[in-house]
């Protein structure tokens, strides 16, 4: 096998190695779109082959190491001297640096095209790039030769959640990987909220003045952020439905029972002000759609079962998004946002506390079962240590950004006051109930 053949087949292999990857890396991380422009000037050779031209590219990330990522990239250049260049490739990254590799096909002027190796490592930070990029040329008169030059890049990205916008939902991500906004809506262990749909019964007046401020990116990054808290919210007024129905199969007192169909309601004003944001953001009308799930079978419970769920989704999942909500609102610019989380946290806070009540009184109904089976739970509540603060800019977060690992450090201080009020004694369990 010549050398062209050799090189052809290990670019092959790469990059059927990486599609092959990147669904499976993306289900639960997120990924970044690029496009822009790259100018390339060679070191040591002549000015006539500086080029120009667009870059695109495709990163994924996987929420396990959110700082190792794997995609692919694309070049068009013009050169000045005449010709073109494009090359096409794999590349992986940490942090902020990389490499790519892959193939080039180079045209200078009066020459047809001859075949090269791309190999880059960069360095990207924000909206620039900055790489080395050698091209061992591998045919035609120029074989055997070795180009080298550097490349800077400006370019916009666009975030891309779930390797397919989002579609973490329905796909069956358990609780334990993810935080959501307030209570969520679990169907046999599996999180579901409704699809996005355009009624602005939900979102309010569509025709709200935009933010001109923001770039394109940071528009459709707070976009999709209001959106899925929008979805989850909505969930929530289902999960406290399906809730009030367990409790009045258990006997529930009236005011445990008034206190629940109140907290619905305090979620369908909470999915009406996030979609009023998220349209905002997005420039057109954002709603939640139909959420067939809301009518899945509800399982009978007993006192310890309700008990636990509501330690996790309530005492914990909702005291953790008061938490980081308040946290949200302190850093919030905007007024329409400083609002809507000022309202959120207050009730999420709330409906903590009646989570708290609920518990109390499932312990009191169902004796040391309950309180065992709290107890345990308490002890198997997942750290969050996964998560991690990113960099997140202050455009966003003068807008309502709320960063996983705002709540992560929101939730590692939920999980210890569980563990404080539930375990390890049964002493401090009975002075509670
Ligand atoms: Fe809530
Ligand atoms: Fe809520």
């Amino acid at each position: 096998m010549n050398t062209p053949s050799r090189a052809l087949l290990f670019t092959a292999v790469a990059l059927a190695t990486v599609s092959h990857a990147l669904p499976a890396h993306a289900e639960d991380g997120f990924g970044y779109v690029t496009a822009g422009l790259v100018l390339s000037i060679p070191l040591g050779g002549s000015l006539d082959q500086i080029g120009l031209g667009v870059e695109t590219s495709y990163n994924s990330y996987s929420a396990r190491a959110e700082v190792l990522g794997v995609g692919g990239f694309a070049q068009a250049q013009l050169l000045f001297g005449g010709g073109w260049r494009v090359d096409v490739g794999a590349q992986g990254t940490v942090w902020f640096g990389g490499a790519e590799l892959g193939l080039a096909l180079v045209a200078p002027r009066w020459r047809s095209p001859q075949l090269g190796l791309h190999v880059a490592p960069f360095a990207s930070v924000g909206y620039g790039a900055a790489a080395f990029r050698w091209t061992p040329m591998l045919t035609g008169p120029m074989a055997g030769t070795l180009g080298y030059e550097i490349t800077v890049a400006g370019k916009f990205w666009w975030g891309v959640e779930g390797g397919r916008v989002r579609d973490l939902y329905n796909r069956g991500c358990h609780f334990d990987c993810v935080i959501v906004t307030g209570r969520p809506l679990l169907v046999d262990g599996h999180l579901v909220v409704a699809s996005v749909d355009r009624d602005p019964a939900w979102s309010g007046d569509p025709d709200a003045p935009s933010d001109d401020a923001l770039t394109p990116p940071q528009r459709s990054a707070l976009a999709e952020h209001w959106t899925r808290s929008m979805r989850e919210e909505h969930a929530s007024v289902a999960a406290f439905a399906r809730l009030s129905l367990q409790l009045m199969s258990l006997g529930a007192p009236p005011e445990l029972l008034r206190r629940v169909h109140r907290a619905a309601i305090d979620e369908v004003d909470h999915a009406r002000r996030c979609a009023a944001l998220a349209s905002r953001f997005a420039g057109e009308p954002r709603s939640p759609g139909a959420l067939p799930a809301a009518c899945a079978p509800i399982a009978a419970v007993d006192h310890a079962t309700l008990a636990v769920d509501t330690l996790r989704e309530g005492c914990v999942g909702e005291a953790v998004f008061a938490g980081a909500a308040a946290r949200a609102r302190d850093r919030a610019t905007d007024p329409a946002v400083r609002e809507a989380l000022t309202v959120i946290a207050r009730d999420e806070a709330e409906h903590a506390a009646l989570a708290w009540d609920l518990v109390a009184w499932c312990m009191e109904a169902g004796g040391d079962t309950v309180r065992e089976a709290l107890r345990a739970a308490a002890g198997e509540l997942p750290t969050g240590e996964r998560q991690r603060e990113g960099i997140v800019d202050g455009a966003l977060l003068g807008r309502g950004w709320v960063s996983e690992g705002a709540l992560a450090s929101s939730w590692k201080h939920r999980r210890r006051e569980a563990l404080r009020r539930l375990g390890p004694t049964r002493s401090t369990v009975r002075a509670m109930a």
